[in-house]
């Protein structure tokens, strides 16, 4: 691989322990991938970022960086925590995990990282531009930017996000390159998509059949909000390893047909239709309790916008969350104190709901669920359903929150 001069004194030791082993790690991945060179980046995403999910030879991995004298030369943002650090007493976390997330945010902050916590950072300020290359992990997030920001990145894991942190490089290749840009199969939509979970479903039904190639969506209406890009680019990613999608007249790279696919003809084997039909099949495919078996519902998988938290501030005016039920609407702290001055998170807090802050429920231990006897959950991503009920063995009911909304709560009086 062709390297500057200042990339090979980075690999040759003469900038730090830290750099030259940030460099190694670019090097060999961009070997693995026939990268012929190094590419400038704007930003990095790291993830995991709380110790469930990194396990302890990623903690450990982070800590030998930050010992090594690491320090990002670019901005670096963080995914969820396992817990919510404001509220983790009342939500019944032990100490213990408390101290172990701290402790890894306090090696991430030593090293320059931006401690949102969250899915969404571009929600948020952290917001790659169009055609900006960025080298960022959080699969739900890299749909976003590829497909609906049209900036630049591979699914980066934990090494490479840190290295490129460190570097503010990246090997050139994978969707760095504009040939692997173009769609490669199409999806006509013909459902009538009535909100983020629809968006969600269609997602997740594209992102089993693309796996990881790029889809093209057809059929969507002119207007498509950011709550529903955000949870049709997390559908994607669960289900398949899609990195990037197209959506014809909505998005940077696709203002026609021709311009997503390049010259590749998309014919009737790669054509797919997503109607009422297969919509109805795909939720389904996610349930696998009824709405009243569950004593937990799980909101904003990813993290959710001010809009979308009001939209369900206003779903649950007047309600009650039934005693046996747990509901967390889960957002960015940043987000949750707007929701606090707007006096919406007391709408949503009266009724005996939760807006949990910067965590992510499937980096929660199994255990914990159990401690607490949450048996079943409700969810309109179907991330979360396919993360928890997979991973976890937690079985979950999949569907928009009206169809459900009057099982888990009741009517005040
Ligand atoms: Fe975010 Fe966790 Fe869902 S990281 S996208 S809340 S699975």
């Amino acid at each position: 691989m062709k390297l500057t001069r200042e990339e090979k004194k980075m690999l040759d030791g003469k900038c730090g322990a830290a750099v030259q082993k940030a460099m190694e790690i670019l090097v060999a991945l961009g070997e693995c991938y026939d990268a012929k060179e190094m590419i400038p980046v704007g930003s990095a995403h790291l993830v995991p970022c709380n110790p469930s999910a990194a396990g302890k030879g990623g903690v450990l991995f982070y800590k030998d960086m930050a010992e090594k004298g690491a320090k990002f030369v670019i901005p670096v943002s963080t995914n969820p925590a396992c817990l919510d650090s404001w509220a983790w007493r009342e939500m019944g976390f032990p100490e213990e995990m408390y101290q172990g997330q701290v402790d890894l945010s306090g090696v991430i902050a030593k090293m320059g990282g931006f401690l949102c916590n969250t899915c969404t950072p571009y929600v948020i300020g952290h917001t790659p531009r169009t055609k900006e290359h960025v080298a960022w992990g959080e699969s739900s997030a890299v749909v976003y930017i590829n497909g609906v920001i049209g900036g630049r990145t591979n699914r980066e894991g934990t090494p490479s996000a840190l290295a490129s942190g460190i570097t503010g490089r990246t090997p050139a290749y994978g969707y760095h390159l504009d040939q692997n840009r173009y769609g490669k199969l199409k999806v006509r939509v013909t459902a009538d998509l009535k909100g983020a979970s629809d968006y969600a479903t269609l997602g997740y039904y594209a992102g089993k059949i693309a796996q990881d190639r790029v889809p093209i969506f057809t059929g969507l209406p002119g207007f498509v909000s950011q709550q529903e890009m955000i949870c049709l680019a997390a559908g994607l990613a669960s289900s398949g390893s899609v990195s990037h999608f197209h959506a014809v007249g909505l998005t940077p790279e696709a203002p026609t047909e021709k311009a997503a696919s390049g010259t590749k003809k998309i014919g009737p084997s790669d054509t797919f239709r997503f109607g009422p039909k297969e919509m109805k099949k795909t939720e389904e495919s996610l349930s696998k309790v009824a709405p009243e078996e569950v004593n937990l519902v799980i909101l904003g998988c990813p993290h959710l916008t001010i809009g979308e938290i009001r939209k369900y501030a206003e779903m649950l005016a007047g309600r009650t969350v039934k005693d046996h039920v747990e509901m967390w609407i889960l957002t960015q702290h940043t987000i949750k104190k707007y929701a606090e001055d707007m006096g919406i998170a007391d709408v949503i807090e009266s009724t005996g709901a939760r807006l949990v802050s910067n965590t992510c429920p499937s980096a929660i231990p199994i255990d914990y669920y159990k401690q607490h006897g949450l048996k079943a959950f409700a969810t309109d991503s179907p991330k979360m359903a396919y993360l928890l009920s997979g991973a976890k063995k937690l079985p979950c009911f999949y569907g928009s929150l009206d169809t459900f909304l009057d099982v888990v709560t009741s009517h005040r009086r």
